[in-house]
């Protein structure tokens, strides 16, 4: 098989042997994969050592082997996934996922629309359901405040707060084609995050929100997200601090703050790691529905150590819109 490694100083195209697939793992055959900004996060942990990865955790193909335990999948079957931050990335020819972790494709959908889903929609759809524990039966109506709209993250979790969860969806942008992308994915409203967040809101006519998801700096939003969320709120953020922050803020309007982190179920093989096939099976069937619509905004051919610098780059810029999805066929 190929594979693009990054060695600690630069992107490198290599041939290995195609591992074989055991226990509940499947051998997938990758045609598109799509780039997130975990990727240029462990790059940049990587940066400087002798260490070399795989990066990548977003990919659609077809399974060409499976495990002798593998219950689900058939060899054949097209499938996406995001994978496993402990193992090697979608950056290939070829991976190794385990197939509770993985979904069937949307039939609906080509390789690159549905390479653009599994991370952003399992990481939208854990923070809403599982984190926040929001029930579309009880919390309909209610309303979110989705920081960093217009992202990977923030253009699913638009939709499924929207249309699976019945929520009046807010988000922030802060440009015209970022604030127009919000409104395509669903939203109600759009604040714009350069400007005073209260002014904005004032604007509007909202004094606070039931739910916030916080999609960009935890640091930079913490004591804004305290002031504007309801009593007895819920926050979950999916971004990672680096200052020390005082919780007792919350505690007068006992509000929630919870972590979302897409790898946990797989990092630690929780009991309930199926969930997020499960989840990937609910999205797929909702994309073919037509209930909700791809992130999709680019698709770059074909993956090589250029486009992979080039999309890293515009991930770091920190304007990406949608999804960028790259063709496969390493
Ligand atoms: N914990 C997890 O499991 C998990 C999973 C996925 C992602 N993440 C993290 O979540 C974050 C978002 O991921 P993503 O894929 O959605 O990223 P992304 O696609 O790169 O997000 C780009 C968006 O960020 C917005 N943005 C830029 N500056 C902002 C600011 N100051 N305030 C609010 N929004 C701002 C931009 O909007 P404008 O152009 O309108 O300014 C742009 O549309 C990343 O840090 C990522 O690593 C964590």
């Amino acid at each position: 098989m190929k594979a693009v490694i990054y060695n600690g100083n630069e992107f490198q195209v290599i041939e290995k042997e195609t591992p074989s697939p055991s226990g509940r793992d499947l051998l997938v055959r990758i045609k598109a994969i799509s780039v997130n900004p975990i990727d240029t996060k462990v790059r940049k942990i990587l940066e400087g050592t002798n260490s070399s990865k795989i990066l990548g955790w977003d990919a659609a193909g077809i399974v060409e082997a499976i495990g002798d335990e593998v219950k689900n999948y058939k060899v054949g079957d097209k499938v996406f996934y995001a994978g496993d931050i402990n193992r090697d990335g979608s950056y290939a020819s070829h991976q190794i996922v385990d197939e509770r972790i993985t979904g069937i494709k949307p039939e609906n959908l080509s390789y690159e629309e549905s390479a653009a889903m599994p991370l952003t929609s399992i990481a939208a759809w854990e923070a809403l359901f599982d984190r926040m524990n929001i029930d579309p039966e009880k919390d309909k109506g209610k309303r979110i405040l989705i920081i960093g709209g217009a992202g990977g993250v923030g253009s699913i979790a638009i939709q499924l707060a929207k249309k699976v969860a019945g929520l009046k969806v807010i988000t922030t942008a802060s440009r015209e084609e970022s604030k127009n992308w919000c409104k395509s994915m669903g939203a109600d409203g759009v604040l714009d995050h350069r400007k005073d967040l209260k002014a904005e809101m004032e604007q509007l006519k909202i004094d606070n929100f039931d739910y916030i998801l916080c999609l960009n700096s935890t640091d930079h939003y913490f004591k804004t997200m305290s002031e504007i969320i309801k009593p007895q709120g819920k926050i979950c953020s999916l971004v990672s601090t680096e200052k020390d922050h005082d919780l007792d803020i919350l505690k007068k309007k006992s509000v929630t703050f919870v972590w979302e982190f897409m790898f946990t179920r797989s990092m630690f093989t929780t009991e309930d790691i199926g969930e997020q096939g499960i989840i990937l099976n609910r999205i797929s069937k909702l994309l073919d529905k037509g209930r909700i619509k791809s992130t999709l905004s680019s698709t770059q051919d074909v993956i090589s150590v250029e486009i992979l610098n080039r999309s890293h780059q515009l991930l770091q810029s920190g304007k990406a819109i949608g999804k960028i999805s790259i063709s496969g066929i390493l």
